[in-house]
């Protein structure tokens, strides 16, 4: 299959190409598409052959549920049993927007876009091209990030086709997307809400609307046998191809750490990639690494729109050991930052002293 590249404004996409990605979406095709967040690879989510023919395409685990996207509350609620204690004050503070809300699943959805759970994830994006998709098509598209399985979710058209040029019916090329981290998932089925996984809705601007809203607890290595209470709690996810080792603790040290290492590993031979902020950049003069920016290492934004796209730059220069540092900020963005920092690691962080 020729995956075909529809090129458009984001900010006002033109009505013809919008209509021909709805229409190969409401036949079932596979399209992948800009949304505030990661792009999305899109399917008409009431039609169980194609969301079939989408966990093939990414090579996705077919135990991993999909988000529905739709355009307003009113559709999501065709879509549930019943809109849940919370979900219409969430709705209203952060819809259209990155919040994706789990609630229990109405009959109209199928087993294969909620893996079976009789939970269904949905979010109402605000990126001018998936809402005006979304309306076109007139259907409630599901879509995980438009990557293979386990890789970095891409921020860019070209990453889209990086992943699954040929595999996929189109990508609509609406540019860089703005987060570069993936929504917030957020339980609304459990007293209180749980977050399953930290994304582009803060914690704190989540509990400034429900005070209440708790963390889900990361399963780690011991409770391998333990039901996942979200697949998107995987400990090694949106990785780089080679090993990465993150450096925890603070910023001087850690930096230290990671030099040292590099320079270890060069001396037997290993092409090594660091991700490396503005400030850290000159760390590794002199030393022969590939060096992927992640920004400003102040501004949690910055670091949030460049790390996906840093990822790939160090998987295309081959090297065979990624390094990074962990931020010392928790809050607001930051959380999605280090979470996705860590699962990239598959968890392999070295605390130095
Ligand atoms: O920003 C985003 O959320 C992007 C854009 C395209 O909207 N989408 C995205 O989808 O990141 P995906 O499939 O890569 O991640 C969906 C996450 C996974 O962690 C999945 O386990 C979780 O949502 N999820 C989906 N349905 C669920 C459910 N019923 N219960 C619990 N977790 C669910
Ligand atoms: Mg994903």
């Amino acid at each position: 299959m020729t995956t075909e590249i529809l090129k458009v404004n984001p900010q006002s996409p033109e009505p013809e190409a919008i209509a021909r990605a709805a229409r190969c979406l409401r036949d079932g095709g596979l399209v992948a598409f800009p949304t505030e967040t990661v792009y999305g690879l899109g399917v008409h989510a009431l039609d169980r052959s194609a969301v079939l023919r989408l966990f093939e395409a990414k090579g996705r685990p077919a135990n991993d549920p999909l988000i529905v996207h739709v355009a307003a509350l009113t559709d999501a609620a065709a879509l549930v049993l019943g809109l849940p204690t919370h979900a219409d004050r969430l709705a209203r503070a952060f819809w259209p927007g990155p919040l994706t809300l789990v609630m229990r699943r109405g009959p109209a959805v199928p087993d294969e876009v909620t893996a079976g759970l009789e939970t269904v994830a949905i979010r109402v994006p605000a990126h001018p091209v998936a809402h005006a998709l979304i309306l076109a098509s007139t259907v409630p598209i599901a879509a995980p990030s438009a990557n293979l399985f386990s890789r970095p979710s891409p921020t860019r058209a070209e990453h889209v086709l990086q992943d699954l040029d040929g595999r996929i019916d189109m990508v609509v090329d609406g540019g860089a997307t703005d987060v570069g981290v993936e929504s917030t998932v957020v339980d609304l089925t459990t007293d209180p809400p749980v977050v399953l996984r930290a994304g582009a809705v803060s914690l704190e601007s989540l509990r400034a609307v429900v005070p209440e809203v708790a963390l889900a607890v990361r399963p780690t290595e011991a409770d391998g046998n333990m039901p996942m209470p979200s697949p998107g709690l995987l400990s090694r996810h949106y990785s780089p191809r080679a090993p990465m080792v993150l450096y925890r603790g603070r910023q001087a040290s850690t930096r230290e750490a990671v030099r040292a290492a590099a320079s270890a590993a060069i001396a037997t031979g290993q092409r090594v990639g660091v991700l490396a902020t503005d400030d850290d950049v000159k760390t590794f003069e002199g030393l022969d690494v590939t060096v992927a920016g992640i920004g400003d290492g102040s501004r949690a934004e910055h670091v949030a729109s460049r790390l996906y796209a840093a990822l790939r730059e160090l998987d295309i220069a081959a090297v065979g050991l990624v390094l990074a540092r962990d931020f010392e900020q928790e809050d607001g963005l930051w959380r999605a930052v280090k979470d996705r920092l860590q699962r990239a690691a598959g968890s392999v962080v070295m605390v130095p002293d």
